[in-house]
């Protein structure tokens, strides 16, 4: 081996030789150094510089959102250049191949795909290549690229978009333990939500869930999240976290589920009505309110992002009985916030109702 080695010494020699100079848009570009891994690039003692003040933005379905990206000189050039901004995008899952989303080359610019006519670059102030997504999608999540290209040179930084939510449990009309993986997206699905992921639940326990009864997931795993171990949970051996019953069969094994909701478009609250109702009055009501029951996944979004707090228990569409809190006071339920839950009762019995009205 090391007889090869002066001949590669002087290959790579040339190589460098070769980068040093490049000619390019009228301008010799000298590579003093290749900065790549930083995020810089130098050409005759300038350097570009791209940076992202931060790698990771959490936002919600139906909101807009900024995914930052600024580039600039130094020293600080005299004379603007034209920088083509580039921005690519890859699914959070599965790793695909890296999409275009939107190209701009000063006032020009062109978005792809379905990020068409919903993208545009933020241009606050010079070098601000920022990305503002509106509305946002649910299958926007994942990997975004912002690519500074100048003449020849490129750099870039990476930014993760993901979703703000909330992660609440969910069982069968029927009872516990009667869901499917199948039926557990479903159920997840009628309460305007999706099955959960693992970093979601995991998220969620770290916000203090405590959910004694197994779950489906979307990676196909059953879990529950633990933050004071107990007897009647799985016993006080195990330590708190997410306890897992690890990969179950799809259509054999049954569980409740873990469902994630990340909406806010629209307005949920207790509908101001004389007298109490029945199950039917009550999805009539929100109608002649100009609205719809609400759905689980709705209540859980008003109560986690806009506070809903109300000490008064209400119909919902799946024909549960609930109700949201802040800010926990006596006769309220427990000590802690959350959505309290009378379950799922007899349609004929009376209670006040949610409704959600959609806002455009
Ligand atoms: C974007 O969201 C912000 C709040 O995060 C809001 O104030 C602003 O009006 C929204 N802009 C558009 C164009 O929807
Ligand atoms: C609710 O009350 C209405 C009368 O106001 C009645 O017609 C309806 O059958 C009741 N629904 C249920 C589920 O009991």
């Amino acid at each position: 081996m090391w007889r090869a080695r002066p001949l590669l010494v002087l290959l790579l020699h040339v190589v460098a030789e070769i980068h040093a100079l490049r000619y390019s848009n009228g301008y010799y570009y000298q590579i003093i150094e290749n900065g790549k891994a930083n995020g810089e690039i130098y050409f005759n003692g300038i350097r570009l510089h791209v940076e992202s003040p931060e790698s990771s933005v959490s936002a919600m379905q139906g909101s807009n959102v900024t995914l930052p990206c600024h580039y600039r000189y130094v020293p600080e050039l005299s004379t603007p250049r034209r920088t083509r901004v580039k921005w690519f995008w890859q699914p959070a899952t599965g790793g695909g191949p890296e999409k275009d989303v939107m190209v701009a080359l000063g006032s020009r610019h062109r978005s792809y795909g379905d990020f068409r006519g919903r993208v545009r670059l933020r241009r606050s102030a010079p070098g601000d290549a920022s990305l503002v997504i509106n509305p946002l999608l649910i299958d926007d999540k994942g990997r975004y690229r912002c690519e500074i290209i100048d003449g020849l040179e490129d750099e870039s930084v990476i930014v993760e978009l993901e979703f703000r939510g909330v992660v609440f449990p969910y069982y069968s009309p029927r009872g516990r333990y009667q869901l499917t993986f199948q039926e557990a997206n479903e159920v997840c699905e009628q309460q305007g939500a999706c099955l959960a992921t693992f970093e979601q639940l995991f998220a969620a326990w770290e916000d203090g869930l405590d959910w004694c009864n197994a779950g489906w997931l979307a990676d196909g795993t059953a879990q529950y999240p633990v933050s004071v171990p107990r007897e009647a949970c799985g016993g006080t051996e195990l330590a708190a976290g997410v306890r897992s019953y690890g990969l179950r069969h799809k259509t054999l094994d049954r569980f409740d589920t873990f469902c994630f909701t990340s909406s806010i478009r629209g307005e949920v609250y207790f509908l101001d009505h004389p007298l109490k109702l029945n199950f039917t009055e009550g999805v009539d009501a929100c109608v002649q309110d100009g609205a719809h029951i609400a759905k689980v996944g709705e209540l859980y979004a008003a109560w986690r992002f806009v506070g809903l707090d109300q000490c008064d228990a209400g119909w919902l569409a799946d024909g549960s009985v609930r109700y949201p809190i802040t800010h926990p006071r006596p006769n309220c339920g427990p000590l802690e916030p959350g959505v309290r839950s009378f379950g799922f009762l007899p349609h004929h019995l009376k209670y006040g109702v949610y409704c959600h009205k959609v806002r455009w």
